[in-house]
């Protein structure tokens, strides 16, 4: 593919015949790409990180306070999976997208995220450290919950503290579990509920709440271990695995 060209004119589903434009720097496959009059909200975890302000601020600061939740930070946090064609979803500025691609492991490196000012910071550290930007990563703005790619043709996924921003986890989770090819890969790390990040909620009993509370309030979906292995089981991905430390998880799954 010839990104830079993509970049500046857009692109047209051979499928379907939809135009998708492409807003500078990324390619926008969300739903919503070239609308002009219908808008649509997100819940504020996902709106928070469209800000200007916070993608700037993301990788100078924001992101290493995580470590005081048991985040190890991006280098040990860095996973290196099977090669072959690997989405880095919710990837926010591209620290582990740019990680990815620079390994030199895989034949595609796609960083996906829904915030378009993410991608654009992205896009800013990509020129930065001259990582080979058009050799073998490409910018895609979409949704989690509608990604942008045809069933069993991804062979790897990374989805790097984001499970707890996502609008609806299972939705996302069964779409991740859609198009990973028979034996690929989906790691993932976020934080784990705690009586300090979830309070009431973390109790058995009040859990049915966060369902009702959550919404209202706009706070991010934190999880117990247990739920994130029910929920990848019920979407069909197997062979579990993971490292915990403090509220900070690690795991991954296969697709059968
Ligand atoms: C905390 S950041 C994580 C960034 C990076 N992966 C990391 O490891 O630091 C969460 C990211 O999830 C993205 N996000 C939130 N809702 C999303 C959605 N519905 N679809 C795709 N990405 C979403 C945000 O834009 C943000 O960049």
């Amino acid at each position: 593919m010839n990104l830079p060209a993509i970049y500046r004119s857009g692109f047209k589903c051979s499928k379907c015949n939809k135009s998708f434009t492409s807003k500078d720097v990324f390619l926008d496959l969300t739903v919503t790409s070239g609308i002009k009059e219908y808008s649509e909200l997100k819940p504020a975890r996902t709106e928070l990180f469209r800000s200007p302000l916070v993608s700037f601020l993301y990788e100078r600061g924001w992101r290493q306070n995580f470590n005081r939740s048991g985040f190890p930070g991006r280098d040990e946090e860095f996973q290196s999976v099977a090669g072959g064609i690997l989405v880095d979803v919710s990837c926010g500025s591209g620290l582990f997208s740019r990680k990815f691609a620079s390994s030199g492991a895989y034949s595609s490196v796609i960083a996906l995220d829904f915030s378009e000012n993410m991608l654009r910071q992205c896009y800013d550290y990509i020129k930065q450290e001259e990582t080979p930007m058009n050799a073998n990563l490409a910018l895609v703005r979409a949704d989690i919950s509608r990604l942008p790619f045809a069933s069993c043709s991804i062979d790897a996924i990374h989805a790097g503290a984001a499970i707890h921003c996502w609008p609806s986890p299972s939705n996302a989770i069964a779409e991740i579990s859609r198009v990973l090819k028979p034996g690929g890969v989906f790691v993932a790390t976020t934080f784990l509920s705690t009586p300090t990040n979830s309070g009431l909620f973390s109790i058995d009993a009040l859990k049915p709440l966060r369902q009702i509370v959550g919404p209202v309030n706009s706070s991010y979906n934190f999880f117990i271990e247990g739920e994130l292995e029910d929920l990848c089981r019920s979407c069909g991905l197997v062979n579990y695995s993971s490292k915990v430390q403090r509220s900070f998880i690690m795991f991954s799954r296969q697709k059968p």
